[in-house]
């Protein structure tokens, strides 16, 4: 199946009938949005362009804060995701953080090859050692995409744990600040989202060694 490519005209026509559709049902819609954003929702996904946060779940615009890259990764050092995830927890005090990965994600498969791609073989390095350490849990899946599979799994439940590992979670949880972080995975192939039922909510579900205290 070919389709033609909508073309940039497309785009901005469509942007206008979008737009008048919902003034048309609201007028107030997009004067009250632009007075002030309250989401409740912080997502990290992929780039990929088949998993749009907002339409999989059902959200308009001002009910989901999104930062997304290459396979929804969460590394300690990003100033990026570390700033969104700053502002998301302090200033617009949502209630959730939602990593949500998908299976046959491109990152996580160039992870697991030998491949070069260039730079971005360097953000995947991270996928690359979760898949080295978690090695034996391999061995049985005798498909490649099963594989992937498991490793986009165990790649969500991982940066479940990375967010966790923040001082930023970990300051709201220590304030008695209401924040959750959920790890789901979509479906490219049915559309369809699973929680993978990681949710952390509390200092006392991390290992010893990442709790961080106040000095005495
Ligand atoms: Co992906």
């Amino acid at each position: 199946m070919t389709k033609e490519s909508p073309t940039l005209q497309d785009l901005l026509e469509n942007n206008r009938a979008w737009a008048q559709d919902i003034s048309e049902q609201d007028p107030e819609f997009f004067p009250t949005l632009a007075k002030q954003q309250a989401p409740d929702y912080l997502w990290i996904g992929c780039s990929d362009s088949r998993v749009p946060a907002n339409e999989i779940v059902g959200l308009m615009p001002g009910e989901l804060f999104v930062h997304r890259n290459v396979a929804n990764m969460v590394v300690h050092t990003d100033m990026n995701l570390l700033s969104v995830l700053q502002y998301a927890v302090e200033i617009l005090k949502v209630r959730h953080v939602i990593v949500c990965g998908h299976y046959g994600c491109g990152g996580v498969k160039a992870a697991m090859g030998n491949e070069k791609m260039g730079l971005i073989d360097n953000w995947l390095l991270e996928i690359k050692d979760l898949y080295h350490s978690k090695k034996d849990m391999f061995y049985g899946l005798q498909s490649e995409q099963d594989q992937v599979d498991l490793l986009c799994e165990l790649n969500v439940v991982r940066q479940v744990y990375n967010l966790s590992h923040t001082t930023i979670v970990q300051d709201a949880w220590a304030r008695g600040q209401k924040l959750a972080v959920h790890g789901w995975i979509y479906g490219l192939t049915d559309g369809r989202v699973k929680n993978l039922n990681v949710t952390l909510n509390k200092s006392g579900q991390l290992a010893d060694i990442y709790r961080i205290s106040e000095s005495k």
